[in-house]
């Protein structure tokens, strides 16, 4: 079983005295088997992993959200217990926001765009918890999800503006069968809305414009907030009943012939 840390002090005491690599996986908890992918991968590539479950206030946009958000961490562990993984990082929000949220870090311009114009101040509270917890991991490395893309590549931006000696390695999206993207929200899909969320997935392969996407994902009975094309990948977002749902598929997936 891993062990658990709780004090950010302490623990970067206790990484200088461990001998050898470190990889570290961030988390809101609530695991799946995109966050275990990304253990496993932490696990294989250096001597030791620690993963983070702190569920960031700062990054909601809506208090409810916050406080709704499943924590699970008995089964958290159990399951990072069984990939491997050394440490968990499991700090109250006392001891992550010490400054009282006083401190942030701002992007000024991919972080207002795409989820950005829709999630005002996600962003900052994101980047802000990231800076913290890379600081606190002392980590070589950090494992991050290609599903949040716009995530990963603000994160990288920050790494390289703020010199943090951590080098932050991208992970592709883990899917289901279906192709539908792993994420913590899928399990607040009724078994119909499961059903049609696997059109994201689908349509963003498709050879239509990112225009005649929206249009099929309303006709779909999606509420879309975007379709875009940006970094060489095809992003969206959309609601589905009150699951809001993201994606994003690199270019040389997306079709080129016109049969969608
Ligand atoms: O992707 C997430 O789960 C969160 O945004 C992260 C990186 C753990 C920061 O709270």
């Amino acid at each position: 079983m891993p062990s658990i840390v709780s004090d950010p002090r302490s623990w970067q005491k206790q990484r200088k005295e461990l001998a050898g690599t470190l990889g570290f996986v961030p988390t809101m908890g609530n695991l799946h088997e995109g966050h275990i992918a990304l253990a496993k991968r932490a696990k294989a590539e250096n001597h030791h992993v620690i993963v983070s479950l702190f569920v960031n206030p700062t990054q909601f946009n809506q208090r409810a959200d916050y406080e709704k958000y499943a924590r699970t961490f008995d089964a958290d562990v159990k399951l990072l217990g069984e990939a491997g993984v050394d440490f968990v990082l499991y700090p109250d929000e006392p001891a992550m926001y010490p400054d009282k949220y006083d401190v942030q870090v701002i992007e000024k311009t991919i972080s207002k765009e795409l989820e950005g114009e829709f999630r005002p101040g996600h962003f900052e509270g994101m980047l802000t918890v990231v800076l913290k917890l890379l600081n606190i991991a002392q980590a070589d490395r950090a494992y991050f999800g290609e599903k949040d893309f716009q995530q990963l590549t603000l994160v990288k931006k920050m790494v390289e503006a703020f010199f943090v000696p951590t080098e932050i390695i991208p992970c592709p999206t883990i899917r289901q069968e279906d192709g539908l993207a792993l994420s913590s929200r899928n399990g607040r899909l009724s078994p119909e809305q499961r059903k049609q969320a696997v059109e994201i997935s689908r349509l963003l392969k498709s050879s239509l414009s990112d225009d005649e996407i929206m249009k099929k994902l309303a006709e779909a009975g999606f509420k879309p907030e975007y379709v875009a094309t940006k970094w060489g990948r095809r992003l969206a977002a959309a609601w589905l009943g009150d699951v809001r749902l993201i994606d994003n598929v690199p270019l040389s997936e997306v079709k080129k012939d016109k049969a969608a």
